[in-house]
């Protein structure tokens, strides 16, 4: 059976040429794509590139490979960043934030040139929301947060590791998911939480990503690019 986040994952490292300051995703499609690049620097294929980890977790992985890593604040640029998502509409709309990593995922890809996403068949959607948006709070105030957002009828979840204890961020952050069923205005729904005092980011993705990869169960992947009306169909051999 195809694995289709190792097939788009370890795809995507194609886009990635020698000389380039690459953004390595966080998740488990990211991790494929983490691997395939380490993989060709180990066969001499890439020789030199510089990652720019979207999280801790990411970055122990990318330096066992032999990649070498800078902080963000240290690069001038950064030409290109593959990540996973939650949640991608043809619009290029997406929910991120699954794996806890969203906010260092934005700023990344804020400031990447080219943000691209890969993703299974699965996490191809018509409207956002089915999966719970992942909101990154402060810790200060976060109770009385979470009931503002409960009053507002977000129905909102304190993201826990194991059955006691709060996940906290690489930022030391808290994370609401919110479950939302559909997310028919998410640019105002983005608006929103960006204006409420204590939130510190959102899990959505609208004026992001520029390129997105959908690996398919019969192991073709589906390439979709802002540019082109129609998603091109790749072969993978
Ligand atoms: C982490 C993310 C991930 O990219 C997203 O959750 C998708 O993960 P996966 O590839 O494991 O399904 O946003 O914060």
């Amino acid at each position: 059976m195809v694995d289709t986040k190792e097939l788009v994952g370890r795809y995507a490292a194609n886009y990635v040429k020698d000389g380039m300051v690459v953004g390595l995703g966080t998740g488990s499609t990211a991790y494929w794509f983490v691997e395939e690049v380490g993989a060709r620097i180990a066969d001499g294929r890439l020789k030199q590139i510089v990652g720019v980890a979207t999280s801790r977790r990411t970055a122990e992985q990318a330096l066992k490979l032999g990649i070498t890593i800078m902080d963000l604040d240290r690069v001038n640029h950064i030409d290109l960043v593959v990540d996973g998502a939650d949640e991608v509409t043809r619009d290029f709309y997406g929910i991120k934030g699954g794996g806890g990593a969203l906010l260092h995922e934005k700023i990344v890809a804020k400031n990447a040139k080219r943000s691209i996403w890969v993703v299974g068949e699965d996490k191809l959607v018509d409207t956002l929301g089915a999966f719970p948006l992942p909101v990154e709070v402060v810790q200060f105030g976060s109770w009385n947060l979470f009931r503002q957002l409960m009053a507002a009828g977000l129905e909102p979840s304190f993201r826990k590791v194991g059955s006691d204890s709060l996940y906290m961020t690489d930022s030391g952050n808290y994370i609401i998911d919110l479950k939302l069923g559909q997310i028919p205005y998410p640019h105002q729904l983005a608006h929103e939480l960006k204006n409420t005092v204590g939130v510190v980011e959102h899990g959505l993705f609208l004026d992001v990503c520029d390129t997105f990869l959908v690996g398919r169960a019969d192991g073709t992947i589906l390439l979709y690019q802002k540019d082109q009306t129609e998603p091109m169909t790749i072969e993978v051999s």
